[in-house]
């Protein structure tokens, strides 16, 4: 298994909508044991393709009942509020409290190409929609208010002129 390194903000790849797979053979399988691989090194809790720089819809996530791979995710459905304090392993070493539906019904496919569905709450819930924005070019950023987004730049900024 190979780790891969995480891209950090400011990566073009961390803004592109991932293209969806249609090819579900023994690449795609390994692609996910190293995503696992990678995002346990890394001890975050999800992780999506395009955070390694590949380009296709898939993301893996562990939330605490064992890992799960998803691949062509999509929502269906959200509901409820929840805060959590959110980070993300591409914008290292930060974190806010962010809020966002509580339960996510998510449907997507296994690495066999079967259709599966999920329904996370708390935890769970949110590392799903996390990893969606991600695999749509999203980060958690863009769900900051004004007051943290001036913080985040400003740390984002420091961080840009330690390492050009
Ligand atoms: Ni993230």
């Amino acid at each position: 298994m190979t780790v891969f390194q995480i891209r950090a903000y400011g990566d073009p790849v961390l803004r592109q909508v991932t293209k969806q797979v249609d090819l579900f053979d023994e690449g795609l399988a390994k692609l996910a044991q190293d995503m696992l691989e990678t995002m346990h090194e890394a001890e975050g809790v999800g992780l999506a393709a395009n955070q390694i720089g590949v380009d296709r819809a898939i993301f893996v996530y562990d939330a605490g009942d064992g890992p799960v791979v998803m691949v062509n995710p999509r929502i269906i459905e959200t509901s409820g509020e929840w805060s959590y304090e959110e980070g993300c392993l591409s914008v290292p070493g930060l974190h806010w409290p962010i809020v966002r539906p509580n339960r996510v019904h998510a449907k997507g496919h296994d690495l066999s190409g079967a259709e599966i569905e999920v329904w996370g709450e708390e935890l769970e819930g949110r590392v799903l929609q996390h990893e969606m924005d991600h695999l749509n070019g999203r980060l958690l950023l863009e769900h900051l208010d004004p007051v943290q987004r001036r913080e985040a730049m400003a740390a984002l900024g420091a961080r840009t002129l330690e390492k050009p």
